[in-house]
């Protein structure tokens, strides 16, 4: 009903409106007074957790993409290495695990047959599993050794926006809390991402408040039949996201790929006002990073892309070779997915409805899939 929707027209979009809100709440109670992290609730000992050697996180869909963006800061905060892997593959290919293996397996709904038996392989070979889940008492949680909640509330619209901002917040919180108990040589950049994220919700709240734009640049693309996604770093997953969304709500063929690879296959598909989403990262800090991606930018544009750029409000260098420029606000480099991905829900929230496809319910789609 209307009321259900708390008067948007689709639980999606009250989904995506949550976002500040569910993110705040994921963080709640999770940072002490002196801004360290307070995680007894995962109930794997501290001394377990200073032994384990190597981290494996299992996911399906969109939790999949945010184990992507987990490896990333698990390996920059902890230095331990770690993989992440769809879990309908992970247990056909016989993995290496033992006791000081902390498996992670995320999972809105608690219930994806392919993750519960992906971590019940896991726990055979002796790995701790640590559950990241928003859905209390399902069984992905229930048998797991330790579960670290999501609080995004019950998410209905089958494709997943604020669970997944906070599968995101509940990965930075392991990072975060692994390199704390281990000690690292991050200890003072940890403390200062850990005063960033409890401020994420009011930059996610930014966002949503600049989205009329990118609604109208949806609704003029209502007629193209293919969407490009570009990322590197942590944006690689972001843009891996968009095309997912896309797909699922749109029906378009959508595909996301790691900026550096263009050369190697995807620069064929660009053709004349093809659409390409490109994920900038800050121009601060690793700018690397950012000079590479400028330049795809000029070669997609060289060759007739329309170019629909998510960059930091404020980045001078890569607004020249914008026709669409989408601002979002300054974050550190792997925080950037928490703000990067709303404009793309949206996006992709308004051209379903522009092609007049059912949003919270899209055709052959199940919220949770309970079969292998
Ligand atoms: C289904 C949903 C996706 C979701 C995936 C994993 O495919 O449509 O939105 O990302 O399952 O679900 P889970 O509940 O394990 O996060």
């Amino acid at each position: 009903s209307a009321a259900e929707k708390g008067g948007y027209d689709y639980f999606m979009l009250k989904e995506i409106a949550e976002q500040p809100k569910a993110v705040a709440d994921t963080l709640l109670g999770r940072i002490d007074a002196n801004g360290s992290l307070s995680l007894d609730e995962i109930r794997i000992p501290v001394s377990v957790l200073r032994e384990v050697d190597k981290v494996v996180i299992v996911a399906c869909g969109t939790a999949y993409h945010a184990g992507m963006i987990a490896k990333y800061a698990i390996e920059h905060w902890t230095r331990i290495p770690c993989e992440t892997e769809l879990a309908s593959e992970f247990r056909y290919r016989d993995p290496i695990l033992d006791s000081r293996t902390l498996v992670v397996a995320i999972s809105q709904s608690g219930e994806t047959m392919d993750t519960l038996m992906a971590l019940r392989h896991a726990r055979e070979q002796g790995a701790k599993v640590l559950a990241i889940c928003n859905t209390n008492g399902s069984t992905i949680p229930r048998e797991s050794d330790a579960v670290l909640y999501t609080h995004a509330g019950p998410e209905v619209a089958v494709a997943s926006t604020k669970a997944f901002l906070t599968q995101l917040v509940a990965c930075y919180l392991v990072a975060l809390y692994l390199g704390q108990v281990r000690g690292t040589k991050w200890g003072d950049e940890i403390q200062a991402v850990i005063r960033e994220l409890s401020e994420i919700g009011t930059q996610v709240d930014e966002v949503l408040e600049t989205m009329e734009p990118v609604r109208e640049l949806a609704r003029s693309l209502a007629e193209k039949n293919t969407v490009l996604f570009l990322g590197r770093h942590v944006g690689f997953p972001v843009a891996l996201e968009g095309a997912l969304k896309l797909k699922e709500l749109a029906y378009m063929h959508a595909e996301g790929f790691a900026a550096g690879e263009l050369k190697h296959g995807p620069i064929a598909l660009i053709e004349d006002d093809l659409p390409v989403v490109v994920v900038v990262p800050s121009p601060r800090g690793r700018s690397v990073l950012h000079d590479k991606i400028v330049s795809n930018i000029q070669e997609i544009r060289a060759r007739g892309a329309r170019t629909i750029v998510i960059a930091e409000r404020g980045d001078t260098a890569v607004a020249p070779y914008a026709d669409h420029l989408i601002e979002i606000p300054a974050t550190p480099t792997l925080l950037q997915p928490l703000v990067a991905t709303v404009p793309l829900q949206v996006f992709a929230c308004e051209l379903a409805t522009a092609r007049g496809n059912e949003v919270d319910q899209p055709r052959n789609l199940a919220k949770s899939v309970t079969v292998e």
